[in-house]
């Protein structure tokens, strides 16, 4: 793999703090994913999963994670090609379209942070309801 310092300055991201700290933030998160993966077929294995309240605390916990996680790998790959939008064929600044208007843009984003807006609140309040409900089927056996 090769570093940054095999690359001239003026090919760098534009942003690398940021893209390591999003890369770091996106890598550490699937690591502790797959430590609670482990921790969980084990319980489950061993029939204790239900009655493991400190792992249903963890899981419960950790829902906002695969956001986060998701968030900082859309991020990574963002900044990771800046200052292009196709590596070494066209600059971001060479990509914007000259029919679309700024306001025209700026009314689609809030457009669609309106949408994903409402997605998002639907969504916790599903969670929510599935959460109050509780597992559907435990078993005596499962319950420990
Ligand atoms: C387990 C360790 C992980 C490694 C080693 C890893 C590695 C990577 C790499 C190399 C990229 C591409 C960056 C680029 O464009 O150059 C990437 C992108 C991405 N990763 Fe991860 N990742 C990990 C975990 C995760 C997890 C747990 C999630 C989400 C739950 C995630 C979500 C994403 C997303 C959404 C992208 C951007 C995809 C795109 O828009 O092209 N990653 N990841």
């Amino acid at each position: 793999m090769k570093g940054l310092d095999a690359f001239p300055r003026d090919l760098w991201p534009t942003n690398i703090p940021l893209l390591y700290y999003s890369y770091h933030i996106m890598v550490g998160l699937g690591t502790i994913f797959i430590a609670i993966t482990a921790a969980g077929t084990w319980l489950l294995w061993r029939r204790k999963a239900y009655a493991a309240r400190p792992f249903l605390w963890v899981l419960m916990l950790s829902f906002p994670f695969p956001f986060i996680a998701n968030t900082a790998g859309w991020t990574t790959a963002e900044l990771g090609r800046q200052p292009w939008l196709v590596y070494g064929l066209l600059p971001t600044p060479a990509g914007t379209s000259a029919n679309v208007s700024a306001g025209n843009t700026l009314f689609t984003l809030l457009g669609f942070l309106g949408l994903y807006f409402v997605i998002g609140v639907l969504f916790l309040l599903l969670a929510m309801k599935a959460i109050g409900a509780g597992p559907a089927h435990v078993s005596h056996h499962e319950r420990g």
